[in-house]
């Protein structure tokens, strides 16, 4: 099966239009710089997942009719989409509502190994998705937490291997922050971890979207991401490795998709319009110039930056070095963030606000301090999204003034 088969014209047409062309969400006069909280969809996801569903070819998986052999097709080519997305040749890839609940199944697996006195590292840059079910999975089994603290808002590689010992059994650490952009050598981190024989689970999510990733040169045992984060459908994936997912294969769990290790994770039946979606997604990222489209990005974000650094009175939280996925998180002091953020959709910018379940990067960066609000950079973002930006801000905060 190739993405060409699923669409009404190839892909390559698709992708030959001008970047913004290719989000048929985007809205004159409509800002979007809520791509870390999720994306535009691609015009060919849409259409993938819209011609699927329309279509003769909705089934279960496992007949014997030309339906189900589709959708056998379908989730085998769809692991194999997303192999090449994440640069995870081998292994297993398992599909899912989203990260956090991937996670958590994962991890449930992973405990089952984990003794009393082993040693679980998590970082003060992730996601609680990325924290909690560690913590968790150790006050179960006995085990005990180590946390990697933030230098300046970023996560260096000795952070991290000052905390591992010969009892670390995971290293749990993001590939790129959600609330700081800070993106650490994940590399790096594998190295480490791999020296004192502990594996390493790598949540991707804020990552895919904005670089090509490689599980295999980072040497990651686990590689978790949100299709819904890059221009895909709401759903997760979840790539491990052969070697981590070995004894995985022992847990106990209900298994009536199968005794396979998906079938563990993945639990009843696959939601197959979502697995389309996600392997079209890839295809279109994998189609891109990813290089190109990330200087581009950068480049936006570098005007972003600056306008934020320049209005008067603005606090950016967001670090100043280090590498750094393209998302800007600020206070408008003065201003509840709830209640800027309305003032900014007002305008037709629309920002997320909160703590972004980023406890652990938003204390360190900005200690003290409630809410804020979160502008991020997608592939679609144009300079007249940032002027329309820099305009909102000039009204609102002079409104607040
Ligand atoms: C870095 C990061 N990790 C994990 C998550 C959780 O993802 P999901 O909502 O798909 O469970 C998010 C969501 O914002 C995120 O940005």
């Amino acid at each position: 099966m190739r993405a060409d088969d699923l669409l009404p014209r190839p892909l390559a047409d698709y992708l030959a239009a001008p970047l913004t062309a290719q989000f048929p969400g985007r809205r004159a006069g409509q800002a979007r710089f809520d791509g870390p909280a999720g994306t535009l969809v691609h015009a060919a996801v849409a259409d993938a997942v819209a011609g699927y569903l329309a279509g003769p070819m909705v089934s279960n998986d496992g007949g014997a009719y030309p339906a189900g052999r589709h959708s056998d097709a379908l989730a085998d080519w769809a692991r194999a989409a997303v192999r090449r997305l994440l640069g995870a040749p081998g292994g297993h890839v398992v599909f899912g509502p989203n990260m956090t609940t991937l996670t958590a199944l994962f991890v449930r697996a992973a405990g089952e190994h984990v003794r009393p006195g082993d040693e679980i590292v998590c970082t003060e840059l992730d996601h609680e998705a990325n924290v909690a079910p560690w913590r968790a999975m150790a006050r179960r089994r006995g085990a005990t937490v180590r946390t990697a603290r933030l230098v300046e808002g970023t996560l260096p590689a000795d952070a991290v291997a000052e905390v591992l010992t010969g009892r670390t059994r995971w290293v749990a650490v993001s590939a790129a922050s959600n609330a700081l952009g800070s993106a650490p050598d994940v590399a790096a981190i594998c190295a480490a971890a791999h020296r004192v024989g502990a594996r390493v689970y790598v949540d991707a999510v804020q990552a895919v979207p904005h670089r090509p990733v490689d599980a295999a040169a980072w040497g990651a045992d686990a590689v978790v991401a949100s299709a819904y984060k890059f221009y895909g459908p709401h759903a997760g994936v979840l790539w491990i490795g052969d070697e981590a997912a070995e004894p995985l294969r022992l847990a106990e769990q209900p298994a009536p998709a199968g005794d396979d290790l998906p079938g563990r994770l993945e639990l009843g039946t696959l939601a197959f319009e979502q697995l389309l979606g996600t392997a079209v997604a890839a295809e279109v990222l994998l189609g891109w110039d990813r290089a190109a489209v990330a200087e581009r990005e950068a480049a936006l974000a570098g005007e972003l930056a600056q306008v934020l650094e320049t209005a008067p009175g603005v606090r950016r939280v967001s670090p100043a070095g280090g590498d750094r996925v393209p998302v800007e998180v600020f206070y408008l002091p003065g201003v509840p963030a709830a209640e800027a953020a309305e003032a900014f959709a007002a305008r037709g910018v629309s920002l997320t606000h909160g703590r972004f379940y980023a406890p652990g990067p938003m204390a360190a960066a900005a200690p003290g301090l409630p809410a804020a609000l979160r502008a991020g950079v997608a592939g679609y973002t144009t300079g007249e999204d940032v002027a329309a930006f820099a305009g909102a801000l000039k009204e609102v905060a002079a409104d607040a003034g």
